[in-house]
């Protein structure tokens, strides 16, 4: 099957300036992967590991001071064969974003207006995207809309703040699929509600996807939701992929030591006390560790760790892993330590000044 999205070797960092010192966050560093079509593709890490920074680029809301310094963003989707990474902000607008990209993000607010009523928010983005010929239609269809995702007909008569934290997000992923877009991407929909909502609104975006067979993007940095709900998952740290595979893979037979890290501090019914935490934290990405970026933090940390960058292994049943312990594990050669390839390749950072 060809992906619907494909993204190769993306960089994409923020160039600051603070009292004449100029920085560079290398926030995305080098990722590659594959969304397919009609699946739930689950983005999980740490919190600062790049994980918004990857869906600004793919959304198309590179603003400075971010810039995508290299890397490609191939959507490919009936009859649109583009790079999004290319596609100017204007043209994004026009033929992408509602139609064939959608995003819902954490608290909805940004995207309802708080002194309208949902059904004028509504006709505003249909209005702005497609147009509205006939009101009478129009409003036949957003009831019928906001029916089919089991929403009370009333919140389409409400004002944002008479509805509850998860009755908006669940009008936000309505707004997200009015067009049904072949890919949406939620950015930690459900972080600011508690379990039982949370609970709702995950189940809300399971029915769309399962309905309209279309991808979604689902970041979170909390591993519990990805085991209910993601078909695959990704895992970031420090602005790279560290594993990828499918959901059963990832959580009965992790690989990378930080996602076993991951996994292990995830709360199990009927245990009592903190559990295991890792020593230090994630690196500073104006300024990121060489070799493997995990490499202060991992219990497995070789020599070569700290010089190599560990290349991305492909490993039986779609799983991808960067891991020199596990390459060594595979049998596969290990470079040795004195080969220094650090992740502050000097080519990458003149590049972003070049287009700075
Ligand atoms: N506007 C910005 N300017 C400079 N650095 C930023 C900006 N936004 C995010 N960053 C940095 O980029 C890195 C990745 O952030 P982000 O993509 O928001 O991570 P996540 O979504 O995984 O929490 C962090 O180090 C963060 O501090
Ligand atoms: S490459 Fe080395 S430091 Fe990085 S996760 Fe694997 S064993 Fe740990
Ligand atoms: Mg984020």
């Amino acid at each position: 099957m060809e992906p619907l999205l494909r993204v190769t070797d993306l960089k994409a960092y923020y160039q600051t300036e603070a009292y004449g010192v100029s920085r560079t966050v290398r926030a995305v560093d080098g990722v590659s992967f594959d969304l397919y079509p009609n699946e739930i593709y689950g983005l999980a890490g740490e919190s600062s590991c790049g994980k918004t920074t990857l869906i600004k680029v793919i959304s198309g809301n590179v603003k400075n001071p971010l810039r995508v310094v290299d890397g490609d963003v191939r959507f490919t989707a009936e009859g649109i064969d583009r790079d999004l990474a290319t596609m100017t902000t204007d043209e994004l607008r026009k033929t992408m974003r509602w139609k064939r990209i959608s995003y819902v993000m954490q608290g909805s607010m940004s995207v309802l207006n708080p002194v309208r009523r949902i059904l004028h928010t509504f006709a505003d983005i249909v209005a702005t995207h497609r147009g509205i010929s006939n009101r009478k239609e129009f409003r036949q269809e957003i009831s019928d809309h906001v029916a089919r995702l089991g929403l009370p007909s009333e919140v389409l008569r409400s004002f944002p703040h008479q509805l509850s934290g998860g009755m908006r997000q669940r009008v936000a992923i309505a707004l997200a699929t009015i067009f049904h877009p072949n890919l949406i991407i939620a950015d930690e929909p459900t972080t600011a509600l508690d379990v039982v909502v949370q609970r709702g609104v995950l189940q809300l975006l399971k029915q769309i996807q399962a309905d309209s067979r279309n991808t979604v993007l689902l970041v979170t940095h909390d591993m519990a939701v990805h085991a209910n709900v993601a078909d695959r998952v990704m895992i970031m740290y420090a602005g790279r992929i560290m594993e990828e595979g499918v959901t059963e893979t990832i959580f009965q037979a992790p690989r990378h030591p930080y996602t076993k890290h991951l996994i292990a501090s995830l709360p199990k019914i009927g245990e009592r006390g903190a559990r295991a935490s890792l020593p230090g934290s994630p690196p500073n990405l104006s300024d990121p560790p060489a070799g493997c970026r995990f490499h202060p933090r991992c219990p497995a940390a070789m020599d070569v760790c700290r010089t190599v960058v560990p290349e991305m292994l492909q490993l039986a049943n779609r799983h991808r892993v960067a891991c020199h312990a596990v390459a060594k594990e595979e049998g596969i050669p290990v470079p040795s330590s004195d080969r220094s390839i650090t992740s502050s390749s000097a080519t990458d950072l003149n590049r972003a000044e070049e287009l700075q």
